[in-house]
């Protein structure tokens, strides 16, 4: 399950993303915000959609907020998130191969909407690649929380 959620900033941006999900067959659900008000918190969101993924290890999270930077700091306050933020195709596959990252952050005032939905095809398609290196790093990153 994909559990998606954005503030005011990023909620055009969450809209856009939703119709892709949907065009792609991935099933999701939506934790907010429901209309855009921008006396909303993006970590009242970040919190809602870590709860969610932290319960089920095959769960993934996709944040927007203004910048990506807010709800990415937020996210990876919870123990058991590991949260980036997608700006380029490198990055975004070597967060899953190498960073088992479990929530991805936008910026709905900062990233086009295409690039957004192109970066979301590859960190879907890729696996953690559960190499011992890896294994070994995130498990530091475990000792930290
Ligand atoms: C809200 O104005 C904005 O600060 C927020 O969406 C985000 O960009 C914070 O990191």
């Amino acid at each position: 399950m994909i559990y998606i959620g954005a503030d005011h900033a990023g909620y055009n941006l969450k809209e856009q993303i939703k119709e892709w999900l949907t065009s792609q067959d991935l099933k999701f659900e939506d934790i907010g915000a429901e209309e855009l008000n921008p006396t909303d918190d993006y970590p009242d969101f970040a919190k809602a959609v870590a709860d969610k993924v932290t319960k089920n290890p095959e769960a993934k999270g996709i944040l927007a907020c203004g910048t990506a930077e807010g709800m990415c700091i937020a996210a990876n306050k919870e123990k058991g998130i590991r949260a980036i933020i997608g700006y380029d195709e490198f990055v975004t596959r070597a967060s899953r191969e190498h960073n088992n990252a479990n929530v991805i952050c936008f910026g709905g005032r900062s990233q086009d909407p295409e690039e957004v939905k192109k970066l979301l095809k590859i960190w879907f398609e890729t696996q953690y690649s559960g190499e011992e290196r890896h294994d070994r790093r995130l498990a530091k990153i475990e000792d930290l929380e």
